[in-house]
């Protein structure tokens, strides 16, 4: 290894291949148990102390801060599937380990890399159709229909009352889908996630507007106010420091006065021009000095400070309002419009609420619980059912949880791999067994016997209405998915598996490992730190 420097580490060949499927498949082990409504959870601690307990795969993966460059791509594959789908993460890395692990079987029976890599892509684009034509189609009234596909979703998280929060999600997409050309328009962005311990799960509310975490902040402001025209500021309404180390001397109590008046008379003036503006609410980024908090309450005006720029920035968007940098320019266009502001007490503490705005599509779900753990994995659960019940209006198809299209997928590949023939017949039949792992896991999550209920399964798919049979995890039996209301998106799965056959395909393709010296993270000896990441 002359042309490299020295300390570089090199791995080559069936031993690179050997390390990388060896690492995947311990990512995906390491999320294997959380799967399903029977899925457990994992208590991950960061190295500042803080707790999260989560089921939510992209969450684990993205909490154990792994290492090895084949790794990262599983955790890589757990994030796409959570920007493009929003749940089914753990799913999409379960079965990018199950296409590795039957690669590695064809790897040691001399099959070469390329011809498992171009069955996979073949098998891929096949399940993919297979995954449309038995896709049933899902309008966007369904409003029962999308329940199941929330509630669903959010099964497992350890956030009971999924029936009352599943409604909460289903309203809140079906307020801000916006129909154009007779496609929907989702754009979560408007659906705010506000949390507040103190109350049950069932407490939980969605809000028409935007609920801001922040008082009232002067005493003497109206408490509430109709017809709101709010002024949008991202300057503090206060006096700027000096930026340069000026001094000025005052010699007088005279000037003092002067000096203290001119402050008030600029403060006074800021006011003044908001006022004109005919603003009666004020939305403020930074501070509002004690003085500028008088006059404005003087004036009947309410004001909110310290309030997040993602937060203006919904309210611009929601309340048709400019936001505005410069004081002295606010004009009576630059006004957001909302039927009310109003400060509510919740839980102790106070918060604003913002409703009716110009513009409706806008939301704020208000997730109570009993403790921050129990609301932090409430939001993730309501995250993930958000993405679930988008997609599937945005693609107006569904298909059956529980493993049973993961099976039906399997079955009707090995068909097709018949016709196909040849060494990559071998990769495309690897691809239909990797699928079963998913009703594999869920069955053994629910105490089943995991290879029975696949037989189980294989022999009833291909009766008729076959399609729809899964795993029910809480009878522990085979079982129709639509009489269990467990149904999902369709992009979930075809997601998963374009991720999962990606990385798989893109780590078959590596026959060569080249790790610097310094920072490698390539341990001695070639073979990784498998230390706790739970290896079966
Ligand atoms: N009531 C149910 N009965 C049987 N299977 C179910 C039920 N509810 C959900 N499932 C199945 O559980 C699986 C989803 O589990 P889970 O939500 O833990 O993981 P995921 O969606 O892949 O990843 P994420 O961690 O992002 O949620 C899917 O295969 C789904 O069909
Ligand atoms: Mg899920």
């Amino acid at each position: 290894m002359m042309f490299l420097p020295e300390g570089s580490r090199r791995v080559l060949g069936r031993d690179a291949q050997r390390i990388n499927i060896l690492i995947a498949k311990a990512v995906a082990n390491a999320v294997k148990s959380t799967l399903g409504p029977k899925g457990m959870d994992k208590m991950l601690v960061d190295d500042m102390g803080d707790v999260t307990i989560s089921n939510d795969g992209a969450t684990i993966l993205g909490e154990m801060q792994i290492d090895h460059p084949a790794g990262k791509m599983m955790v890589e594959v757990a994030k796409t599937q959570d920007r493009e789908v929003g749940d089914g993460t753990t799913s999409a890395v379960i079965l990018a380990g199950g296409l590795l692990q039957k690669a590695e079987s064809l790897l040691d029976d001399e099959i070469h890399p390329s011809i498992i890599i171009n069955g996979y892509r073949m098998a891929e684009k096949k399940a993919k159709d297979i995954a449309n034509e038995i896709a049933d189609g899902l309008s966007f009234d369904d409003t029962k229909t999308l329940r199941k596909i929330a509630m669903t979703s959010m099964t497992g998280k350890s956030a009971e009352a999924e029936a009352r929060l599943s409604d909460l999600v289903v309203e809140a997409v079906q307020t801000v889908a916006e129909k154009e050309d007779g496609k929907y328009h989702i754009d979560l962005d408007h659906v705010k996630i506000e949390k507040k311990t103190g109350a049950s799960l069932h407490e939980s509310e969605l809000i028409k507007g935007i609920v801001l975490d922040k008082e009232i902040v002067h005493s003497g402001m109206p408490r509430h106010v109709e017809n709101a025209k709010i002024a949008l500021i991202d300057a503090a309404l206060e006096i700027k420091e000096t930026e340069t180390d000026a001094k000025i001397e005052i010699t007088s109590p005279d000037q003092l006065q002067a000096f203290l008046d001119q402050e008030e008379g600029m403060l006074k003036k800021m006011v003044e021009n908001i006022q004109k503006s005919g603003a009666t609410v004020v939305v403020c980024q930074k501070g509002i000095d004690d003085l500028a908090q008088h006059f404005l309450a003087k004036a009947g005006v309410l004001a909110v400070r310290r309030v997040k720029q993602s937060d203006l920035q919904k309210l611009a968007k929601s309340t048709g309002g400019k936001i505005i940098s410069r004081i002295q320019d606010i004009t009576k266009e630059d006004l957001g419009h909302a039927k009310s502001v109003s400060e509510k007490k919740i839980a102790g503490d106070n918060m604003v609420f913002i409703e009716g705005c110009k513009n409706p599509k806008a939301v704020t779900i208000l997730v109570r619980g009993g403790t921050q753990h129990v609301i932090d994995e409430a939001e993730r659960a309501l995250t993930d059912a958000l993405g679930a019940v988008t997609s599937s209006i945005k693609d107006g198809k569904t298909v059956t949880g529980g493993g049973s299209t993961e099976i039906e997928i399997a079955m009707q590949l090995q068909e097709y791999a018949k016709n196909v023939g040849g060494r990559e017949q071998l990769a495309i039949n690897a691809f239909a067994e990797a699928l079963e792992i998913i009703p594999k896991t869920l069955a053994e999550t629910a105490g089943m016997d995991p290879i029975d209920t696949l037989v189980g399964l294989r022999a009833r798919h291909k009766g008729k209405e076959g399609k729809y049979l899964g795993v029910n995890v809480h009878d522990s039996k085979i079982d129709d998915m639509r009489k269990l209301n467990v149904v999902e998106p369709l992009r979930i799965k075809t997601q998963a598996l374009s991720s999962a056959s990606e990385v798989a395909q893109m780590l078959l393709r590596i026959d060569d490992i080249i790790a610097a010296s310094s920072g490698s993270k390539m341990p001695k000896g070639g073979m990784p730190d498998m230390s706790g990441m739970g290896m079966d």
